[in-house]
């Protein structure tokens, strides 16, 4: 949730220009607002917007430091007072800020007291002005430390000083990271930001801050305000995982990147595998959470739990405190994550450590909070996820924990076959006959206000996914439902010519699923099958292979392709769908 970009040294002296490069590359942090701050002979200038960065210009002058921020709003409207960045009253202080600030009303009674002048209607302008009042008798760095303290809530903060010359931030819950190029310097919320320049990297903790110079970056710990150690580390990804690569949109090129991204799992640690193994095998109870796409995933693997004859219970992060009374030592919370950051989340598995659990973190991001909190971590290694909208890391998580259900059943050599044929099944899947079919059925469907889905077992999480991609992409009321519960109330919603898709497989409820498709038909419904076989029940087919209890990357697959298809039809940006932010660092 929002972008912060730092640069210090720029080698070309654009500073400002090249960090509204590197935040479009983070647009998909949020994206209601953008804004750069760059320090320029005797003064801080600034340039802030609202709206999209897309191909924005700026004027601001040349310098070899600037700050900037794409916002996704919490305090003030979407205006451009209120984008960041925000200055102190002496206008040498600018302050970004990525969270909540809890108890911003009562400093900003303080402050006004103290006759300090406010412009905007945000939480993060009191950052600004309490780190001017507090400079007036401390040196810079310490007045940011112990703003940084008062501060209650989860923040990341990123302060230019005129002054000094430099860049301080502060990290309690949101994402911070440092690279370290050729006499450069950076300072994002996240890699891709700056990985033209460099790979070598440092990923802040929480209760950390940076301080960037022109002489280069030390690492602090913000309670005992002393230096540490920075210990730097070089990332293995690649400049073209943060590039469209020819693709149209990050979606698109990402749900292709499936294809590879799914098999991979299969290099997965076989060591920490064959841990949990023993440890479910010795009766340890399962907990699998998450939010959002992956409180999916972690539907669907109860199902492949329970397929191996292993009990697991799947709890939304945001629903989880009144089940955290039945874990105990004995219990391995599975907390599910793309980002690793999202507050929900991580409140869940903070809790669950309270009682004992251990943890183990099925990420894909690396550095993350989720990572530090884990006992064992599961990295699902789909590169970054650039588009806001969870495609591949959703589809990697997924086979990620296939492959653990099948160790548990000691089958885990066949599951890594599966998985690994699964590649080029998938890569069959997507030729140019079902990618027309897909681009006329988006055409055909187009201008529907609701459309509705059933599935059941392993088809039912594949609904509530599918439908998702839909709502997220394309703004479409998609509704799923089990197939089972359509008789109990929601058949009244069905009219002449409703569309409804049909998510099945070749399983033993394939009959079940097609009678409840018989109903909706018989009420005038459109019936669109995703499924390996024909049926006289449908009325168009979108075919996919047969691919036994694995059937469900594919219907997901298809969701993820129609999704997009509407998306562009309609006119939405699928890549930073409205009010939407890839991690949701907030509660
Ligand atoms: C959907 C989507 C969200 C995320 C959810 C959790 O496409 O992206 O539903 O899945 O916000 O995010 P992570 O996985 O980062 O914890």
């Amino acid at each position: 949730m929002c972008g912060i970009y730092g640069i210090i040294n720029d080698k070309n002296n654009q500073a400002a220009q090249n960090v509204l490069e590197g935040l479009k590359k983070l647009e998909y942090r949020g994206y209601d607002s953008w804004g750069v701050s760059v320090i320029s002979r005797d003064q801080i200038k600034i340039d802030k917007h609202i709206g999209k960065i897309g191909e924005a210009m700026t004027n601001l002058p040349s310098g070899l430091i600037a700050l900037g921020h794409t916002r996704w709003a919490t305090h003030g409207g979407v205006t451009d007072l209120n984008a960041h960045p925000h200055l102190d009253c002496t206008k040498k202080i600018a302050v970004i800020h990525n969270g909540i600030v809890e108890n911003y009303q009562e400093i900003k009674e303080e402050l006004i007291k103290k006759g300090h002048q406010f412009v905007s209607e945000t939480d993060t302008e009191v950052i600004a002005h309490l780190i001017e009042e507090k400079a007036k008798t401390k040196t810079i760095n310490e007045a940011v430390f112990e703003t940084f303290k008062i501060l209650r809530g989860s923040n990341a903060i990123a302060v230019l000083d005129y002054e000094s010359q430099t860049i301080i931030a502060c990290r309690n819950g949101s994402p911070l990271v440092v690279g370290l190029g050729q006499g450069q310097y950076f300072l994002a919320s996240d890699v891709p930001a700056f990985l033209k320049e460099t790979n070598t990297v440092y990923f802040l903790n929480d209760g950390e801050a940076v301080v960037l110079s022109k002489s280069g970056v030390k690492l602090f710990d913000i309670d005992s305000e002393k230096e540490k150690i920075l210990t730097l580390q070089t990332l293995d990804w690649k400049l073209e995982d943060a590039e469209k690569n020819g693709y149209p949109h990050f979606l698109l090129k990402e749900i292709y990147e499936q294809l590879k991204t799914i098999p991979k799992t299969t290099s997965i640690n076989e060591k920490e595998i064959n841990k949990l193994t023993e440890k479910i095998k010795g009766g340890y109870k399962i907990i699998l959470t998450g939010c959002g796409t992956a409180s999916y995933c972690a539907l669907a693997t109860k199902y492949f739990f329970a397929t191996q004859g292993v009990e697991s219970q799947a709890i939304s992060s945001y629903e989880f405190m009144p089940f955290s009374k039945f874990i105990d030592k004995k219990t391995l919370v599975f907390a599910i994550s793309q980002s690793g950051e999202t507050a929900d989340t991580l409140i869940a598995v903070k809790e669950a450590k309270k009682r004992g659990a251990e943890i183990v973190a099925v990420i894909n991001a690396r550095g993350s909070t989720l990572e530090r909190l884990a006992d064992t971590v599961l990295s699902v290694g789909a590169g970054p996820e650039i588009a806001v909208v969870s495609t591949k890391a959703f589809t990697s998580q997924l086979s990620t924990l296939y492959l653990l259900s099948t160790a548990v059943a000691d089958k885990f050599e066949e599951g890594k076959n599966k998985i690994n044929k699964l590649g080029t099944v998938l890569t069959n899947l997507l030729n140019p006959v079902l990618i027309n079919r897909l681009i006329d059925t988006a055409k055909n469907l187009m201008n529907e206000e609701h459309m509705y889905l059933i599935g059941k077992h392993l088809n039912y999480p594949a609904t509530l996914e599918f439908a998702l991609k839909i709502k997220e992409t394309s703004y479409i009321h998609a509704e799923p439902f089990a197939a089972g519960e359509l008789k109990h109330g929601v058949i009244t919603l069905i009219q002449k010519g409703t569309p409804c898709f049909v998510l099945a497989s070749q399983d033993e409820v394939k009959d079940e699923v097609l009678s409840s498709a018989s109903e909706i038909k018989a009420r005038g419904g459109l019936i669109i099958g995703v499924a390996p076989f024909e049926s006289n029940e449908f009325d168009v087919l979108i075919k996919t292979p047969d691919l036994g209890s694995l059937t469900i990357f594919a219907n997901i697959i298809v969701g993820q392709l129609l999704g997009y298809y509407l998306g562009v039809g309609r006119g939405a940006d699928p890549d930073k769908p409205r009010n939407l932010a890839k991690s949701v660092t907030v509660k």
